[in-house]
């Protein structure tokens, strides 16, 4: 099984009120882009990476990928204005022998090896996709324009989605095609009809949205 991995980095990051973009934002020492990178490159599992970088700054991306011996690193492209574009980008440089396709935030670094598995095992069990999720805890409201609260929204059965997440790669390509958009690449099989399922994901995996989250992920390192 061919996996190839996308590494989707080319947020702006606005929140984070840098000059540059948020996946170059310091993590410890290094550049936040180098974990989550690092990490696909000593995955047993992936084969080959695609890394998604911010209109402009390829080089930097491509430096680092050498400067971290990224061998699988195979392709950087520029990002687009959304994260679909991005991954459209992404897809572009994947071959076409690749059997599964695994898109991953840059702005989630803390990727595990057994996340990755989990994500994985179903591809084998005829589902499209995987994808890692954890239950919300609480409780949801649907507000109006107004600041009211229109309903509480019955939480059991949600979850919050997270990346890694992986694809059959033809059935992710008709997707992809298909022109949708969604915040995430689970939302682009779906609306495609494909089969997703939720695995159990990893509170590590918390998406890089302030510094105080850089701070955090940095002292769990
Ligand atoms: O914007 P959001 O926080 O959902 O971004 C999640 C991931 O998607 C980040 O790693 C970000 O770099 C990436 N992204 C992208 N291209 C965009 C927007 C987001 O690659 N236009």
């Amino acid at each position: 099984m061919s996996v190839w991995a996308i590494l989707v980095a080319a947020g702006r990051g606005e929140r984070l009120g840098l000059e540059h973009p948020k996946a170059f934002a310091k993590l410890g020492e290094d550049p936040l882009l180098a974990e989550p990178l690092r990490r696909l490159e000593d995955s047993d599992w992936i084969d080959g990476i695609v890394v998604v970088a911010p209109a402009g700054w390829e080089e930097p991306a491509i430096l680092l990928a050498e400067e971290l011996g990224c061998g699988k690193a195979n392709a950087c492209v520029a990002g687009g204005a959304t994260r679909t574009d991005s991954v459209r980008a992404g897809l572009a440089e994947v071959p076409a022998t690749a059997l599964v396709v695994l898109v991953h935030d840059a702005a989630r670094p803390l990727l595990s090896d057994e996340v990755i598995g989990r994500v994985l095992a179903p591809l084998s069990e005829g589902w499209d996709g995987a994808v890692p999720g954890i239950p919300v805890s609480d409780t949801l409201k649907r507000v109006g324009p107004d600041g009211g609260i229109e309903e509480t929204v019955a939480r059991d059965s949600l979850y919050a989605v997270q990346t890694p997440q992986a694809f059959v790669a033809d059935v992710f390509r008709r997707a992809v095609a298909g022109g949708a958009e969604a915040t995430d690449c689970a939302g682009l099989v779906e609306a495609a009809g494909g089969r997703v399922k939720m695995v159990e994901g990893d509170p590590r995996l918390m998406k890089v949205t302030t510094a105080d989250d850089l701070a955090k992920i940095a002292s769990w390192l």
